[in-house]
């Protein structure tokens, strides 16, 4: 009799086991095709599970990590490789997305669908989400971007002062409305995780990303970050700290690869390390951040993206940080193992959860599963990895709104006069007044002023890098503005109607004027592109016209007002002394009139700078370097 139940128990369960297996939803499910741009794809997803299988994840009074842990238990080793992967939009067919069941999918700098509107955004959200609910877990995957001084790849957006002016400005309450605003602008658009905010502690103004670092000041730096994030947070996107760490403490002449500095090492104790580049992230973990992206740099030789101790033992361990890290940008392939696999092993079991492969994303999958099964990869920490990434989906809601059809958005519309408005109060409060000789600002009723200079009438030139495409664009060079907004000059002309100054840019009435504004910069660029040796504003990185403009500034016998719209603080030294009054705007963005706004004196200068500004290239670094102004440095009207 014994036997007989014992029998009828094997095939109950056995009965049990072939339901729970479900079989593919499509014959993509089950079959990998190789993908455009990658060498293999991901061998075929077993369609046998081994264990109950239920769909109790989608319980949504489960805790987040629990319904993850539900999941994961159901998932094949190639279903949880497939969750490390991240593609980008222009390799990754819907088709790809099913096959490999990718975890998520990105745009890069400039990424952006053949309609750049909201609706081009959701179609092609969309039509991705689709394809991963095909997938026999039906896993939703996350559509990643760089919204990094507001959605800055969408036309028509806010886009915000980049984080330097930011950091001027220093005003948390403010970066929590920017992040708040960001976020709802994002959500329009079904774009749930930013790659920002940036907590680099910038340390040297030659690197080409200064400017997406709010300062030199770790504390500045963690204050506003933690205001910015929460804002996203508590607006329902996925903020990422960035560049995990110390990428903005690299040497001079230690850049990766021809890089003068972008991408090198930082050399510091590990004290030293601690207080200036990761004390941000300490605190931004706390306030729950839910990912971390590594960084291309190193830390005294060692390649942060394979980088254990300070990926998982400092990070994960001692941090106690639960979300999930992923690497930058093809970071894989510069690691030190002989092959793109044994760099995939080494970053993976280094502690990164997600890689960000924008193309090889097929052959990093199968790196990951031959790493398992050849004991390289322990598969706990694959589950490690893939745990992470999952809890971050089920608490952003993905499993409950794929298609984001309940996304509460305060904005029906991009670039809403109320963002707009909280942008042009981030540009008053992030321009620093350098010099004032005869109070010559602010500009009085009354007065006629010549307004010269390349960045006087230019979006693009005000915006930077990572706006439109990835090194950023002059209206100049685009043939007209790049987005929608207000140049400096826009905005002295509606100032001026309003109190009564005349601005004309006809350098023919200059013996008219009372007054010149020299509106000079740097073009726009993004990353190494802008390493730059001298900070030179007449170099390749100076806007073209600098010259003529600075030419004007010593022969006029008039006062002259120079605005410097540049990423640092630039070399200026040969030139301070022929402006009567000096103001740095750093990159203010789409919202220009927030300048005129304080040179008309509707609003008062408060901006400090966030960085020493040195009096040329040679100090920086200097025991007791030349400066032309100091940190926290600013002067205001009366
Ligand atoms: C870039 C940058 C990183 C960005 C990523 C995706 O190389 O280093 O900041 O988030 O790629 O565009």
């Amino acid at each position: 009799m014994k036997r007989l139940i014992s029998l009828l128990l094997v095939a109950f369960l056995l009965l049990c086991s072939a339901c729970s297996a479900d079989t593919p939803a499509s014959g993509e499910a089950s079959s990998t095709t190789a993908t455009s741009g990658t060498e293999s794809s991901l061998p075929d997803a077993e369609t046998t599970v081994t264990t109950s299988g239920s769909d109790d994840y989608m319980d949504a009074s489960l805790a987040p990590e629990r319904r993850a842990e539900l999941l994961l238990s159901q998932m094949t080793l190639e279903e949880k490789a497939g969750q490390m992967l991240q593609g980008a939009f222009y390799a990754v067919k819907a088709s790809d997305l099913t096959a490999n069941g990718l975890g998520s999918v990105l745009s890069g700098g400039g990424g952006v669908p053949s309609s750049n509107t909201i609706e081009g955004w959701q179609k092609m959200v969309d039509s991705y989400q689709k394809a991963s609910m095909a997938t026999r877990l039906k896993i939703p995957f996350l559509y990643g971007i760089d919204a990094v001084h507001g959605h800055n790849n969408v036309y028509g957006a806010v886009v915000f002062p980049q984080n330097i002016g930011l950091g001027a400005a220093n005003d948390p309450d403010l970066m929590y409305q920017m992040g708040a605003a960001v976020a709802d602008e994002m959500k329009l658009t079904h774009t749930l995780w930013n790659f920002s905010p940036c907590v680099a502690v910038a340390q040297d103004p030659r690197w080409g990303r200064t400017y997406e670092s709010y300062s030199s000041d770790t504390e500045i730096v963690t204050a506003l970050a933690l205001s910015y994030a929460k804002g996203q947070m508590d607006n329902g996107v996925i903020p990422t700290a960035k560049h995990y760490a110390g990428d903005g403490g690299t040497v001079f002449g230690t850049g990766e690869g021809d890089y003068l500095i972008d991408r090198g090492d930082t050399e510091l104790s590990e004290a030293d390390f601690r207080s200036i580049h990761l004390k941000a992230y300490k605190d931004l973990v706390d306030a729950g951040v839910p990912v971390v992206m590594a960084s291309f740099s190193s830390i005294n030789g060692v390649k942060m993206s394979e980088n254990k101790y300070y990926l998982t033992d400092v990070l994960k361990n001692e941090f106690g940080f639960k979300g999930f890290v992923v690497s930058d940008w093809e970071a894989v392939s510069g690691l030190s193992g002989d092959s793109f696999a044994e760099n995939v092993c080494l970053a993976v079991n280094a502690g990164v959860d997600m890689l960000m492969e924008p193309t090889r994303y097929a052959d990093a999958g199968k790196a990951i599963v031959d790493g398992v099964n050849s004991g390289v990869i322990p598969e706990a920490r694959v589950d490690d990895a893939v745990l992470r990434i999952l809890t971050v989906k089920f608490e952003y809601g993905l499993f409950e709104d794929p298609y984001m059809k309940n996304l509460q958005t305060k904005e029906t519309k991009l670039g809403s006069d109320e963002y707009r408005a909280i942008a042009e109060k981030l540009v008053e409060k992030s321009l620093v007044l350098l010099k004032n000789e005869g109070d010559v600002l602010p500009l009085k009723k009354g007065q006629k002023i010549l307004v010269t200079g390349p960045a006087a009438d230019d979006i693009g030139a005000q915006c930077g890098g990572w706006t439109k495409t990835w090194q950023g664009i002059t209206d100049k060079e685009n043939g007209g503005p790049i987005t929608e907004g207000t140049t400096i000059l826009d905005g002295l002309k509606e100032y001026g109607k309003e109190i009564g100054i005349e601005f004309f840019t006809d350098k023919s009435r200059i013996d008219e004027a009372d007054a010149v504004i020299c509106a000079i910069g740097e073009k726009p660029y993004a990353e190494y592109e802008g390493d730059s040796e001298d900070l030179s504003l007449l170099g390749s990185l100076g806007l073209s016209g600098n010259k003529d403009a600075l030419t004007l500034a010593q022969t006029t016998g008039k006062p002259v007002i120079a605005l410097i719209v540049a990423g640092r603080e630039v070399n200026i030294s040969q030139y301070l002394g022929d402006f009567d009054a000096a103001v740095m705007c750093f990159l203010p963005g789409s919202e220009g009139e927030g300048v005129a706004a304080v040179l008309t004196g509707k609003a008062n200068f408060t901006g400090k700078l966030p960085m020493p500004w040195y009096q040329d290239a040679s100090q920086i670094g200097a025991e007791n370097p030349k400066l032309l102004f100091e940190k926290g440095y600013g002067l205001a009207y009366a």
